[in-house]
């Protein structure tokens, strides 16, 4: 996914259930995202000004929700950068391989609910921009 671009990334309307007892939203492997969901994890108790992410993945696709609260999500595949504000729980941003992404403006008590394609591996990460940029030429 070296030619990836950032219309490669899409927001993808999760199902809501909704009740008066409050809403329920379902993510399911081959159904909702395009990827079996091998790792979940959450960032939260963001501190205000703070930002995650400043990295890019050679493999790994993942879906980015807003759980709780809001945050903005920038993307970038070197040439065009895309951002865009999560601030519902029912929508996700699938984030293909090969993008660079920044997440900032977390808003208090936010919470961002990551499912990804693959456990963790370190070897998966470009953490470096330069080195991203030379990666996607
Ligand atoms: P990192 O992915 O760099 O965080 P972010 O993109 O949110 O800023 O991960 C931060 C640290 O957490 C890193 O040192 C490795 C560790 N980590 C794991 O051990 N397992 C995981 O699944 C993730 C996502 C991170």
């Amino acid at each position: 996914m070296k030619k990836s671009t950032v219309y490669d990334c899409t927001i993808i309307e999760l199902d809501k259930h909704h009740q008066e007892r409050g809403n329920i939203t379902v993510v399911e492997n081959g159904v909702t995202v395009p990827f079996d969901v091998k790792r979940t994890y959450y960032l939260y108790d963001v501190p205000g000004g703070e930002s995650r992410g400043g990295h890019a993945h050679k493999e790994l696709r993942q879906l980015i929700v807003a759980a709780s609260g809001s945050f903005s999500v920038t993307i970038d595949d070197g040439s065009i950068k895309r951002t865009f504000l999560l601030n519902r729980p029912y929508q996700g941003l699938l984030v293909v391989p090969g993008i660079w992404r920044t997440l900032d403006d977390f808003s208090s008590g936010s919470v961002c609910l990551v499912l990804a394609s693959h456990v963790y591996d370190e070897a998966d990460y470009i953490r470096n921009y330069d080195d991203f940029l030379k990666y996607k030429r």
